[in-house]
């Protein structure tokens, strides 16, 4: 697909990100609908601080973020941290996705249906609809992501923010799940920024893959063919 004729959905403009000190400095990046951007970088060197700045949970210490996404519901982050209702049902987390990328504005029962098609279509795509009914605290590690990604998949967002979401599953999970959300992305035009600590996985999913070095973000293919 061709990314380059789209407006972006992102525009990082001289972003510098921290919390007292600056992590990452100068970041400027365009993301387009329909791309797939990864992260990788060493423990503690500041991918997560990029992506809640990103999602707005962090504020800049420089340079600005335009979003150019819809308020409701068009912005999705899988946190690496998943901050899921440990006592709720797998099918009442995941509804919290489909709320946040409804609409109230339709007739009550129209609303519910449709939430009710996102969640059940989200939990089915996940592989956890014998979970459905089950508290999360009950679940696995890599089960537990599987619902942060259901319900983020289930809010239909224009972009996903997703922080080591394949971390804790195995490999055959890592496939259903990678191909369920590249299909997403696809069908939806949507943008995908992923922090992935398996460099060989984070090339092989995106269309361009940075790497955090020395507090600068370098697109993979900058760093040339020398030997380290
Ligand atoms: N809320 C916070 N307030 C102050 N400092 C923080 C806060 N959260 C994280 N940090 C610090 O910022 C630095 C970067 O943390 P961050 O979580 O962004 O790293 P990361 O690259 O995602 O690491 P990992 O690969 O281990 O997840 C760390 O030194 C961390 O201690
Ligand atoms: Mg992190």
């Amino acid at each position: 697909m061709n990314h380059a004729n789209s407006k972006p959905l992102v525009t990082l403009n001289d972003l510098t990100v921290g919390y007292d000190e600056p992590l990452v400095s100068k970041i400027n990046m365009e993301i387009r609908p329909g791309e797939i951007i990864s992260i990788v970088g060493s423990s503690g060197i500041g991918k997560t601080t990029l992506l809640r700045t990103i999602a707005g949970l962090v504020k800049p210490l420089e340079g600005s973020i335009n979003l150019n996404i819809q308020p409701r519901g068009g912005l999705g982050y899988i946190p690496q941290k998943l901050g899921l209702i440990r006592h709720a049902s797998v099918a009442h987390n995941v509804g919290l996705g489909a709320r946040a990328g409804t609409s109230f504005k339709e007739d009550p029962l129209t609303w519910w249906k449709r939430r009710n098609q996102r969640v059940n279509d989200a939990i089915e795509l996940m592989g956890l609809s014998d979970k459905a009914d089950e508290p999360t605290r009950r679940l696995s590690g890599g089960q537990q992501k599987r619902v942060a990604t259901a319900r983020t998949l289930a809010q239909q967002p224009q972009l996903l923010l997703a922080d080591e979401f394949l971390s804790e599953l195995d490999e055959d999970n890592i496939d259903v799940v990678v191909r369920a959300v590249i299909n997403y992305l696809e069908e939806s035009n949507a943008a995908m920024i992923l922090i992935e600590h398996n460099i060989e996985r984070a090339v092989e999913i995106s269309h361009r893959t940075f790497s955090v070095r020395e507090g600068k973000l370098t697109e993979l293919s900058d760093f040339g063919s020398e030997q380290e």
